[in-house]
C-alpha cells in the first residue's frame, strides 16, 4: 500500500502544471506502462563558490500523464530539486526520491525513475542549448 507521503503528495501534488517562460523542457515516457511526464525548468544565476556564478533551479513545474505514484514521486522531485544547483539536480537519485516517499511497492519502483529521467533530460537541454 502507499504511504502518507505519497497519498499527501498524489492528493495535492506540489508544482503542478506548465511553467510559462521556462528556460527548459524535458519529457519521458514510459515504454512498458505508457506513461508520460513533462518537467519545466526556470534557471537562476547566484553567487557560487569564490567569484563563480552558479546556475540553478529557480522555479520548476511538471506535468504527468501517469499513475498515482508516478505523481506523487514528481511532485516530491520538484520539491527536492526547487533551489538546488544544476549539478546537485542532476544528481538526484532514485533512492532519494524513494526515501522522501517513504517507500514504493515493488511493482512501483520503475515509476519514480520517470520525473528524474525528465529533470536530467531537461537539465541537458539548457545546457546545449547555451
Ligand atoms: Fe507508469 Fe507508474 S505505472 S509510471
Amino acid at each position: 500500500m502507499y504511504t502518507k507521503q505519497v497519498l499527501d503528495h498524489f492528493r495535492n501534488p506540489r508544482n503542478l502544471g506548465a511553467l510559462k517562460n521556462s528556460d527548459a523542457i524535458g519529457q519521458k515516457g514510459n515504454p512498458a506502462c505508457g506513461d508520460v511526464m513533462k518537467i519545466y525548468l526556470k534557471v537562476g544565476s547566484r553567487d557560487g563558490d569564490g567569484t563563480a556564478k552558479q546556475e540553478y533551479i529557480q522555479d520548476i513545474r511538471f506535468e504527468t500523464l501517469g499513475c498515482a505514484a508516478a505523481i506523487a514521486v514528481s511532485s516530491l522531485l520538484t520539491e527536492a530539486a526547487k533551489g538546488k544547483s544544476l549539478k546537485e539536480a542532476k544528481a538526484i537519485t532514485k533512492n532519494r526520491i524513494i526515501e522522501d516517499a517513504g517507500g514504493l511497492p515493488p511493482a512501483k519502483i520503475h515509476c519514480s525513475m520517470l520525473g528524474i529521467d525528465a529533470l536530467r533530460e531537461a537539465i541537458d537541454n539548457y545546457q546545449q542549448s547555451k
